[in-house]
């Protein structure tokens, strides 16, 4: 089915990039669907590691399938718990370190998980459904206030009072319980002219609540901050982002942390080819950094 692929983006770059050799241990700290997983662990092998996390217990389950028959090891854990699960595998860094940020296609696929717009299950958007409450709940509890600094903050939302108005107005009548309900309370609270983009009008609103519900931009940064404790001397980190909130974490820890140099100057981007081919890679942006050579 075409809609439980997750093709890779930048997976050429990707693999110049972090140039993956046989012998070496390789992370993937988002292993989806192991679409890139795949590619760096058959580079890796016979005698070197892929070292696999996503904090989707599902994710793990069909990457642990995939990979089945590579040198790999799938662990349910967040990236940003990397440095202390090669702790615990006694490796003292790896060779290189990926991260693709976001949801898969397979997240957005299933309609119990409240990733799309269209989905008619329970408003969840969690990776990791064991942990912390689902967005339908945030829903409910926040304050319209602090509904309307989420959805500025995190979705660089213009209307974003008008839709918390909104969206206090509708909870008061009936909750708003799935994905399908609050893009069409987000949609009747915009203004006409905002109804019409190319977009989707809700999208800034799903993206935020996204981020709050994961803590996204927080294991993004404790990443960060840790990962040249993962890498070798000379080891690299390539990142993919989907929207500017990341990029520029991204590129401030790159362009600041004493240990880290940007060995691509600025963001690698998708060639239009890949676009057309897979309309998700429209807002990647890959930027890779080196661990200094001790
Ligand atoms: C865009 S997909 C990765 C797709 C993968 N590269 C592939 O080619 O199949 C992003 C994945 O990251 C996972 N994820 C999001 N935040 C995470 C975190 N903090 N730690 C680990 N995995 C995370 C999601 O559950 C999702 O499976």
């Amino acid at each position: 089915m075409a809609s439980s692929q997750h093709v890779p983006v930048l997976l050429a770059e990707v693999l110049r990039h972090l140039d993956p050799q046989p012998g070496q241990i390789i992370a993937d700290g988002t292993v989806g669907g192991a679409g890139h997983a795949v590619e760096l662990a058959k580079r890796v092998a016979p005698s070197g590691r892929l070292i696999a996390l996503d904090r989707d217990p599902q994710a793990v389950k069909l990457a642990r399938e995939r990979l089945a028959p590579w040198p790999a090891q799938v662990f349910h854990a967040s990236y940003a718990q990397l440095p202390e699960i090669l702790q615990r595998l006694d490796i003292s860094g790896v060779h290189g370190v990926l991260l693709d940020l976001g949801v898969s296609s397979l997240q957005l696929a299933d309609p119990q998980r409240g990733f799309s717009f269209h989905a008619p299950g329970s408003l969840d958007m969690r990776y990791d459904p064991t942990c912390g409450p689902p967005a339908w709940q945030l829903l409910q509890e926040l304050s319209e206030r602090e509904l309307a600094e989420v959805l500025f903050r995190y979705g660089q939302e213009r209307y974003s009072r008008r839709i918390a108005r909104a969206v206090v107005a509708q909870r008061r009548r009936r909750p708003i319980r799935t994905a399908q309900e609050l893009a069409q309370v987000v949609l009747e609270a915009l203004p006409a002219s905002a109804r019409r983009q190319k977009i989707h009008p809700a999208t800034r609103t799903f993206q935020a609540l996204r981020i709050v519900v994961n803590r996204e931009l927080e294991h993004l940064e404790q990443f960060l901050r840790e990962v040249s404790e993962a890498l070798v001397p000379g080891g690299r980190v390539a990142v993919i982002s989907f929207h500017s909130l990341e990029d520029r974490l991204v590129k401030q820890q790159f362009r600041s942390h004493p240990e880290l140099v940007e060995v691509v100057r600025g963001v690698v981007r998708p060639s239009p080819e890949e676009v057309a081919r897979n309309p998700r890679a429209r807002s990647a942006r890959l930027r890779v950094a080196q661990k200094r050579p001790g």
